[in-house]
């Protein structure tokens, strides 16, 4: 198959930093990308020069799911993956309604986004499956399993969204594979403090970020291995076993 016949693989929240590291290292790789991404970028010009198709969305609400499921539909008939990246990170406010408004927030972006796309989708990934491996891929977060009071809403729907992509791997059995990453320290935030740094490497056995080549690395070992499904890779230098 050349790379032009491929069908692509969708990756949300392509514009920055993970996201947009899987896009590009994808098309190193010879796969068409469709790039979802949020805010306008450089960066995601640059993917589409590559030949990346952008497709912008906020999964806010449930229109931006529908209107991203719509665009893609509009631009592909098949698709090899899915990779939900796009998620948003910050600690929970103690103003019970500004707590209440993340909740809303947070479930959209890490539950019912994925939910719709992958139920809007299913049918481009099993019209793949006839001629490649097809994968769904979550990306949640250590977190989810081992949780940060602090973060406890950010915890708690990327434990939900762990939860739902078993419930997708035994649904979509035996024509697409769906699976979850769980990062730990891959790329720090300009929010953490030296001192944070230093207490969260101190917490991972490997002692250091891992660099979003880690979690390419740990998708790349999901698409390439077709007798994987409902299951989780921890891509955190060990930290989980210290939490
Ligand atoms: N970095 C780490 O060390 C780490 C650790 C644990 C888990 N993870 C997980 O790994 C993934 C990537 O991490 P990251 O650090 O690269 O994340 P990030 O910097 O927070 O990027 C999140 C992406 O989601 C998009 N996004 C945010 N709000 C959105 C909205 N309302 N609608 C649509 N898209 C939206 C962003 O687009 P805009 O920039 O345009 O808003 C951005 O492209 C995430 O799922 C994260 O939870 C990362």
């Amino acid at each position: 198959m050349s790379t032009h016949d491929k069908p692509p693989i969708l990756v949300t929240g392509a514009g920055r930093r993970v996201g947009l590291h899987i896009a590009q290292r994808l098309l190193d790789d010879g796969h068409p990308v469709i790039a979802h991404y949020h805010r306008p970028s450089e960066a995601i010009e640059a993917l589409v020069a590559r030949g990346a198709i952008p497709i912008q969305a906020a999964f806010d609400r449930a229109e931006g799911a529908h209107a991203l499921v719509a665009a893609v539909r509009g631009q592909a008939v098949s698709l090899r993956a899915i990779v939900h990246n796009a998620s948003a990170f910050t600690p929970t406010p103690t103003d019970m309604d500004a707590a209440d408004a993340m909740f809303e927030h947070f479930f959209s972006i890490h539950m019912r986004t994925p939910y719709l796309i992958n139920n809007g989708l299913i049918d481009l990934l099993r019209a793949a499956a006839a001629v490649t491996p097809t994968d769904i891929v979550h990306i949640t977060d250590i977190f989810a399993v081992s949780p940060n009071p602090a973060f406890d809403i950010y915890c708690a729907t990327k434990a939900g969204l762990e939860n739902l992509s078993r419930s997708f791997a035994m649904r979509y059995a035996p024509q697409v594979k769906v699976n979850t990453l769980q990062p730990g320290p891959i790329l720090f935030k300009d929010s953490h403090t030296e001192a944070m740094r230093q207490r969260v490497l101190a917490e991972t056995p490997l002692g250091r970020e891992g660099g979003p080549e880690a979690v390419y690395r740990a998708l790349r070992a999901l698409l390439d291995n077709d007798y994987l499904t409902g299951t989780a890779i921890q891509v955190d230098g060990g930290r989980h076993l210290t939490r």
